[in-house]
């Protein structure tokens, strides 16, 4: 099931690398002046201002890009982002406040998780998964610490260094279908193989990272 899962998902990741979400010739330092309203809630530097928003900061340009356009199409809805993604009206700009985000300095959680016992039982979640639930591990997808795969793979995003509430909200928000704009279905497959503790123990180590 699992691994069938994974190739309908490999297949998908070649169309839509062809389909370009892979983001190219974004210009950062023209993104910094064209970002200043994001820089309100995420951060100057891509590290948000309080821990249930997302740290932008090192994540993949593409993933950014296809948020942005996921909330302006309504795939993705939050009363506080949408209306903001609806302001970035050109691709150029959205290419170029991507690229700034993406070229700072990789994310750190606000508050950085702290729980010695928890974040071990994180990390065996994110290594191997939980074979008794058919629960795959992140790192199969979210890359070595959480960090994302390579630079030409931005359909996964960084994970690793990201705030705790926000990570627990959009895992909650997967396993209830709440936000379902996740190619094939592929993390709300996952979050629906998570207990509750299983998903906080990931956040939590995830965001010691
Ligand atoms: C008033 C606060 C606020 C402002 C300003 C704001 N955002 Fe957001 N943003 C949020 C919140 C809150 C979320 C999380 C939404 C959710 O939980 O689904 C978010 C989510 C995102 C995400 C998804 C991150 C992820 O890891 O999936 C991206 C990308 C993003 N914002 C980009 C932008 C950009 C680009 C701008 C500027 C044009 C911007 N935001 C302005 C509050 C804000
Ligand atoms: C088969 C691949 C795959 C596996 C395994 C996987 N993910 Fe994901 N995950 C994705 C994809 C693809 C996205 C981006 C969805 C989108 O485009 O909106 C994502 C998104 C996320 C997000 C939202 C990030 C953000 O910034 O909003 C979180 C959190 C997350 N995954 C956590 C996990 C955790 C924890 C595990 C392990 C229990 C896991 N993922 C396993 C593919 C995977």
């Amino acid at each position: 099931m699992i691994r069938n899962i994974f190739l309908t998902f490999a297949t998908l990741v070649v169309a839509l690398g062809a389909g370009g979400v892979f983001a190219k010739g974004g210009d950062p330092k023209a993104g910094f002046d064209k970002s200043a309203l994001c820089h309100g809630c995420h951060g100057e530097k891509g590290e948000a201002i309080a821990p249930n928003f997302p740290n932008l900061a090192s994540q993949k340009p593409g993933y950014i890009m296809k948020q942005v356009t996921d909330f302006q199409k309504n795939h993705r809805y939050n009363d506080t982002m949408s209306p903001m993604a609806a302001t970035v009206v050109d691709m150029q700009d959205l290419k170029d406040i991507a690229a700034y985000f993406s070229t700072q300095k990789p994310m750190k959680a606000m508050i950085p998780g702290s729980d010695k016992k928890l974040i071990n039982s994180g990390k065996k979640i994110f290594e191997e998964g939980n074979p008794a639930t058919g629960l795959y591990g992140c790192v199969n997808c979210h890359g070595k610490d959480g960090r994302g795969k390579s630079q030409t793979n931005q359909i996964f995003p960084v994970i690793g260094g990201q705030n705790k509430d926000y990570l627990v909200q959009q895992l909650t928000d997967f396993r209830s279908g709440t936000r379902k704009n996740d190619p094939a279905g592929m993390m709300g497959d996952i979050a629906k193989r998570l207990s509750d503790k299983e998903l906080d123990a990931v956040s939590e180590y995830l965001s010691s990272l």
